[in-house]
């Protein structure tokens, strides 16, 4: 992804659940953008229905928490066609979940799609690892991924 434009940036962060990966992902978003006193919209949601209304899994509020945020109070949703022009940019976790956005995404929406690590230099094409069958060690490194493309999206960000 190249530099993003300064109109203000609403960054959508999409994986399958909405309660693993995007809510770290929101939540890492949220402080970055904080910490750096940008004007961002932030939001996430999942390709899939299963955890609609439901809140993250704990293992993530835990992980997040840890880190010093707050994410209990976020509610799973899905990805709706609005989306597509309710948000400049659209983050993938992995490739599965970009296949799904492409699959769902209306003619000529304005919305600008890639993997979510593609924002971190070096790290291009990277997906970031469903934890929601391992340990909670492995949302830890969910949460090293998240927070690395989180500050690196701050850095394309500021003006
Ligand atoms: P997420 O993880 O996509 O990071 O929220 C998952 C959550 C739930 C399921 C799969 C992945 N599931 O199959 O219910």
């Amino acid at each position: 992804m190249g530099k993003l434009d300064m109109t203000k940036p609403a960054l959508l962060f999409v994986c399958l659940g909405n309660i693993c990966r995007s809510p770290l992902a929101e939540g890492a978003m949220r402080a970055a953008a904080e910490r750096a006193g940008l004007d961002v919209e932030i939001d996430s949601c999942g390709t899939a229905a299963y955890h609609v209304g439901a809140p993250p899994d704990p293992r993530s509020v835990e992980t997040a928490a840890a880190h010093g945020i707050d994410i209990s109070g976020l509610r799973g949703r899905q990805l709706a066609a609005e989306d597509f022009t309710r948000f400049t940019h659209i983050f993938a976790m992995d490739h599965q979940n970009l296949r799904n956005i492409e699959a769902v995404r209306p003619a000529g929406a304005s919305a600008q799609v890639s993997l979510l690590m593609d924002a971190v230099p070096g790290r291009e094409g990277a997906a970031i690892a469903d934890p929601y069958y391992d340990g909670e060690d492995q949302f830890e490194f969910t949460w090293e991924d998240v927070n690395a493309a989180a500050d690196a999206l701050v850095k394309q960000l500021k003006p």
